[in-house]
């Protein structure tokens, strides 16, 4: 339909505009990735509504407290934007609550709300591990100001979401806390099979970083 074209090109403008270049590995490349990975999921899987779909896709960092002074002004971001488009109030609201419930926070989100936040959480999981996940974790730990690696600092099991964005930890670490879990925490199949050899890239990493780590020279 011409009009839902006409929302997804001014959807694509306005978060070119807002992440641009990120240096941190949220930029409009990793929005544009997930997106292609949802609506890759949702033709597969022969689920859900692909225009929801690739709305969420393409919002679902704007509102992110990281890129935000606030949470809230990050809600507030999200729904001035959408005020702007010719859509019905229950497809923005579905939209909204796709993007309030895929986020990790450290192992302390929500259960995504519908079956196309599924889809959409498994598409920007699948963006935080493999190669790409690798880049963007070393990315967005330099951004951050912590180290690549320091094994006096503790491994964490379980965190709170302040302890998660705000305590002492390293990109490495992060792997344990976060990437290496993301794999068994996918809702759909095809997600899953295609985190498979991203899983392995990042074992290998892992293993070969620590060999370095430990004077391993041939
Ligand atoms: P979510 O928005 O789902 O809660 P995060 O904000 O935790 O996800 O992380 C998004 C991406 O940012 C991660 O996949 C990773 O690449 C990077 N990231 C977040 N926290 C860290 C960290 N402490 N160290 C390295 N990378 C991180
Ligand atoms: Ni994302």
């Amino acid at each position: 339909m011409i009009v839902k074209k006409e929302i997804i090109e001014q959807t694509e403008t306005y978060v070119r505009n807002e992440l641009g270049e990120d240096a941190a590995g949220h930029d409009w490349f990793h929005v544009d990735r997930v997106r292609r990975n949802a609506l890759h999921i949702c033709y597969e899987e022969q689920a859900g509504d692909p225009f929801i779909i690739e709305m969420a896709a393409l919002l679902h960092d704007i509102p992110d407290e990281k890129l935000n002074e606030t949470a809230e002004k990050g809600t507030q971001k999200l729904e001035s934007f959408l005020l702007t488009l010719p859509l019905q109030d229950h497809v923005k609201k579905h939209i909204k609550l796709i993007v309030s419930t895929i986020s990790f926070k450290g192992g302390n989100g929500c259960e995504p709300a519908s079956l196309e936040a599924k889809i959409v959480q498994d598409a920007d999981r699948l963006d935080a591990i493999g190669a790409i996940g690798i880049a963007r974790a070393f990315a967005y730990g330099g951004k951050k100001g912590q180290q690549i690696y320091n094994p006096a600092i503790q491994m964490r099991e379980k965190m709170s979401l302040e302890e998660y964005r705000n305590g002492k930890s390293t990109s490495i670490h992060h792997f344990y806390e976060k990437l290496l879990k993301l794999k068994n925490l996918l809702n759909t199949n095809t997600a899953v099979k295609i985190a498979e050899s991203r899983q392995k890239m990042m074992e290998t990493f892992l293993e070969q970083f620590f060999q370095e780590w430990n004077g391993k020279t041939k």
